[in-house]
């Protein structure tokens, strides 16, 4: 059978990566990406496929299941790679309802569409559900999150993936459907949104403004290249087990603070500036409620059983990723213009 997949948030950071790989590497497949467009989607992420003939676009939000059921139909959805979610930690604080919304009870209305779709062949279809390390909680005491540690979500972001998680695996468990998960760390790399730690530093030391840092910068995150964890998902989509969950991480744990330092430094070698100018910029703020101490993905299991393994080491990564948003100014002052500027504002200024 020909696949037809339903890649849903195709627009955002992660998304557009997915997409964009898909297209160009499997031309016999048919891509439909669904997106909302939310402040966080962006067609001009997509430009390499816009007009690739195995390629189609859906402005649709996953809130409306009638919405999902008429494409299902349309395009004979077989398989579904599943990221459409509302992403931002902070923003999860301010507004838990949307997260509810949108990763909870638009990944149910997914689920749904699939399951009505696919009807009695359940099992000739893959459901392929993109989550996050959050879901496991904060490290304290070392050691790192294997696919078996509890979840244990602290944040009303991890929560609502953790609440879609469990939906997915109930579905598979009462449906007998076809699913999979995986649990990636933090992602890194172009088209990320500024408002999160690394383009939004970027951002703001190109434009000589303060760089905030949630507490004491003490906070670790396992980082890992946009475009590794696109390539684990193609891996974990083509050959990962049903039923199965997998943990995607690049062993590449920071603290906050250093990589701020880190790109002050680059960017200052990059910009020609004298070196030590852009760490004037930092300036620590309030600390983020209920901040998660540390995340460390152990990514054994894709490794051995799947033969993943990310590609680039951190600091090429970073290279590639500052570069991109230096070339790419159009793009940034797209992302930054209208409500990106009320969020700032409100945010780190009030
Ligand atoms: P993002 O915020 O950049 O993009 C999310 C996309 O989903 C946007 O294009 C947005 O328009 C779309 N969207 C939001 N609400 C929607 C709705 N109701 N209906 C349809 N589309 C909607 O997010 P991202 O960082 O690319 O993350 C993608 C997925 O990967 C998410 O499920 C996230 O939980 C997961 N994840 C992200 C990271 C990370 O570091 N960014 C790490 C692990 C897992
Ligand atoms: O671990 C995977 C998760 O990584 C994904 O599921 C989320 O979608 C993604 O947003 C990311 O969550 P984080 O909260 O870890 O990412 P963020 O870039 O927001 O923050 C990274 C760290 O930097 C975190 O410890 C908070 C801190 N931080 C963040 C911002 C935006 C700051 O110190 N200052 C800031 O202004």
């Amino acid at each position: 059978m020909k696949k037809r997949i339903l890649i849903t948030g195709g627009a955002g950071f992660i998304g557009s990566h997915v997409v964009k790989l898909f297209v160009e590497k499997y031309p016999e497949y048919s891509i439909v990406n669904l997106d909302a467009l939310t402040y966080a989607g962006n067609l001009e992420n997509l430009k390499e496929v816009e007009g690739a003939p195995n390629y189609q676009f859906e402005k649709v939000d996953i809130q409306d299941a009638e919405a999902l059921d008429a494409v299902f139909s349309k395009h004979k959805i077989t398989d579904v790679i599943h990221l459409a979610a509302e992403s931002h930690v902070d923003r999860s604080i301010s507004d838990p309802l949307a997260f509810v919304k949108t990763n909870v009870i638009g990944t149910v209305n997914l689920l749904n569409a699939a399951k009505k779709a696919w009807g009695e062949e359940l099992d000739q279809h893959l459901f392929y559900h993109v989550s996050t390390d959050e879901v496991y909680g904060s490290l304290h005491d070392g050691g790192f999150f294997l696919e078996t540690t509890p979840y244990d979500p602290q944040s009303p972001y991890s929560a609502s993936k953790a609440a879609s998680d469990h939906f997915v695996r109930a579905y598979a468990n009462t449906y007998k459907m076809k699913t999979v998960i995986s649990n990636c760390s933090n992602n890194y790399g172009p088209n990320h949104f500024p408002e999160k730690l690394i383009p939004l530093c970027i951002n703001n030391i190109k434009n000589m403004r303060p760089l905030p840092v949630y507490g004491k910068g003490e906070n670790v995150r396992d980082w890992l290249f946009v475009k590794d964890h696109a390539r684990a998902i193609d891996t974990v989509f083509h050959k990962g087990k049903p039923g199965e969950t997998y943990n995607i991480g690049g062993f590449n744990e920071w603290k906050n603070i250093d990589i701020v330092r880190l790109l002050c430094k680059k960017m200052d070698e990059k910009l020609g500036r004298e070196p030590g100018t852009s760490e004037q910029l930092i300036t620590f703020v309030k600390d983020r409620a209920g901040h998660d101490l540390r995340y460390a993905i152990d990514a054994t299991k894709i490794q051995k059983e799947l033969s993943w393994e990310p590609s680039l080491q951190f600091e090429e990564g970073i290279d590639l990723t500052i570069d991109w948003y230096l070339q790419n100014q159009d793009w940034l002052d797209h992302v930054t213009s209208g409500s990106y500027q009320d969020y700032y504002r409100e945010h780190y200024e009030s």
